[in-house]
């Protein structure tokens, strides 16, 4: 018995489909949300991210704003650039990817972007409100995460899911939005981390399995609960000498034995991917909203 796909590319493209007339509302009185997006140093990965979020800007008719700084670039000369985008008043909404270089500080450079215009919800204040179930933004790949569920017909509500992860990005952020009680949460959550005794005999507990790990092909089908649905965060690039790029990307999942065992999975790329970028997007059109009300 084959799982359903979870076709992150078709609901990222609904989300996506949901913005356009508030972005055209938006523009009918002469804004144009703007995203800007900081990045230090040349991490392929990284820059390819980048990349993506400004096309998909672009795509949706979006002012998108890329500053590159050198691997070398002092602390101090990342947050004068957060403080010429705190103040320009073309951008909604700013993002520094991570991960930084050591000579930098990434409390320091998430604390330094206005609360407003964190459409990341990476800021510590943002961060608290997420964790007080009053979110001014959502983090976008966990809100990616829980649209994913809900929109597939997987509504977390009263179910047992069990995040592997426990990063500031995914796992942290994901477990606060999912205890919320709230419509798209309501669910009993456990966050199994590097520390964890046993974690097969939870993660089989688990109505809905999240591997965000970064550990490529970590879940095996032992791991999951037949029926269980799976969320793969994970994009791990792993050598591969069949392709001209040397690499493939593949999820913290082996897609195709769990498939053989969950009632519904996302593929890796096509899951997670697109939904964090459509509510990044999505953040910035509200972080508009809100500054020309
Ligand atoms: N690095 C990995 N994921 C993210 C993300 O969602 N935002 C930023 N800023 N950096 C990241």
């Amino acid at each position: 018995m084959g799982a359903t796909i979870i076709d992150g590319k078709r609901i990222a493209d609904a989300v996506r489909a949901e913005l356009r007339p508030r972005i055209a509302g938006l523009r009918a009185r002469g804004v144009t949300p703007g995203l800007a997006a900081v990045i230090v140093g040349d991490d392929p990965a990284s820059v390819l991210y980048v990349k993506m979020k400004s096309q998909a800007c672009e795509e949706m008719g979006l002012h998108s704003v890329t500053l590159r700084l050198p691997a070398d670039a002092p602390e101090a000369g990342l947050l004068a650039e957060v403080r010429g985008l705190n103040a320009d008043p073309g951008v909604h909404g700013i993002l520094v990817q991570q991960p930084l270089p050591s000579q930098i500080s990434t409390m320091r450079a998430v604390s330094s972007v206005s609360v407003d215009k964190d459409v990341d919800c990476f800021h510590p204040e943002n961060v608290g409100l997420v964790l007080i179930g009053a979110p001014r933004f959502a983090p976008a790949t966990p809100a990616g995460v829980i649209e994913l569920l809900v929109r597939s017909g997987n509504d977390p509500g009263g179910k047992h899911v069990v995040i592997l992860g426990r990063s500031n990005i995914v796992g942290r952020p994901l477990a606060a939005l999912l205890m919320q009680k709230a419509a798209g949460a309501n669910a009993t959550v456990t966050v199994c981390h590097s520390a964890t005794r046993d974690l097969p005999a939870i993660t089989r507990t688990a109505d809905i399995l999240v591997a965000a790990i970064g550990r490529a092909e970590f879940v095996t089908a032992a791991m999951v609960k037949p029926g269980a649905v799976v969320i793969d965060v994970g994009i791990n690039r792993v050598a591969d000498a069949t392709r001209k790029s040397g690499f493939r990307t593949v999820g913290d999942v082996r897609f195709a034995e769990v498939s053989g065992v969950a009632s519904a999975i996302t593929p890796v790329p096509g899951g997670v991917g697109p939904m964090t970028i459509a509510m990044l997007l999505s953040n910035t059109v509200r972080a508009a909203e809100i500054a020309a009300a």
